[in-house]
């Protein structure tokens, strides 16, 4: 597993903004899709791509288009607020929902949504979630893809805990990791320190 941490300036500049508690929704919903375009251009950027012979007004031009068939994996809800900015930049991926949440007493992630194509219809799934605390969630949510056949994953969030970080890697080594922020603990009831709070309901606002 290789973890990313990217480095951007605007980035940080963007990130220190999303943390601020006095951040509202429609700002925070802003920030979230502006980072996270920046993390799919950085994700994407060893794709495979295959000719795509085009003619400009002028001549022929040998171009290109992505090779994959792109699956964009949003686990729901929070992830949810990072998928315009992928389908954006990727506007030929499909969306393949997962609906999980954090039973706030075990910390135990919970199915309550799934409805993924099996065969798979994609051959590289981008996870999408902001958040990876103690890497439950997404641990369940990539086991999930590869029983349905999905063989390439990469998981793109905003910011982890290295608890989460850590167990990815134990549960799911042959998948890479972007992130904004790879911040300093978990607290004792799991949030992520410093981080900014709950991701779901600051993007719902609920
Ligand atoms: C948050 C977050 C992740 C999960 C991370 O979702 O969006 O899915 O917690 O925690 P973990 O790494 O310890 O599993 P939450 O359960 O709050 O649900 P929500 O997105 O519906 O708010
Ligand atoms: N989920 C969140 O939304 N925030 C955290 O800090 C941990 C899990």
């Amino acid at each position: 597993m290789t973890l990313h941490v990217c480095e951007h300036p605007i980035v940080k500049h963007k990130l220190t903004r999303l943390r601020d508690k006095d951040s509202p929704p429609a700002l925070f919903r802003h920030l979230t899709n502006e980072i996270t375009q920046v993390l799919i251009v950085e994700a994407t950027a060893d794709l495979e791509t295959i000719p795509d012979i085009r003619r400009t007004p002028l001549a022929d031009f040998d171009g290109a288009r992505l090779a994959d068939r792109i699956g964009l994996v949003p686990i729901m809800r929070a992830g949810l607020g990072m998928v315009e900015a992928a389908q954006n930049l990727i506007p030929t991926s499909r969306v393949l929902h997962i609906g999980l949440f954090r039973d706030e007493d075990t910390l135990e992630p919970v199915y309550y949504y799934d409805k993924l194509p099996e065969p798979p219809n994609v051959d590289l799934a981008l996870v999408l979630d902001p958040m990876l605390a103690t890497g439950g969630s997404a641990i369940a949510a990539i086991s999930r893809l590869k029983e349905t056949g999905i063989e390439r994953i990469r998981f793109i969030g905003l910011i982890a805990a290295p608890e989460g970080v850590e167990a990815m890697e134990e549960a799911h080594p042959d998948v890479d990791i972007w992130l904004a922020s790879l911040d300093d603990h978990l607290s004792e009831v799991g949030y992520i320190i410093p981080g900014l709070g709950d991701a779901g309901d600051r993007i719902m606002d609920t």
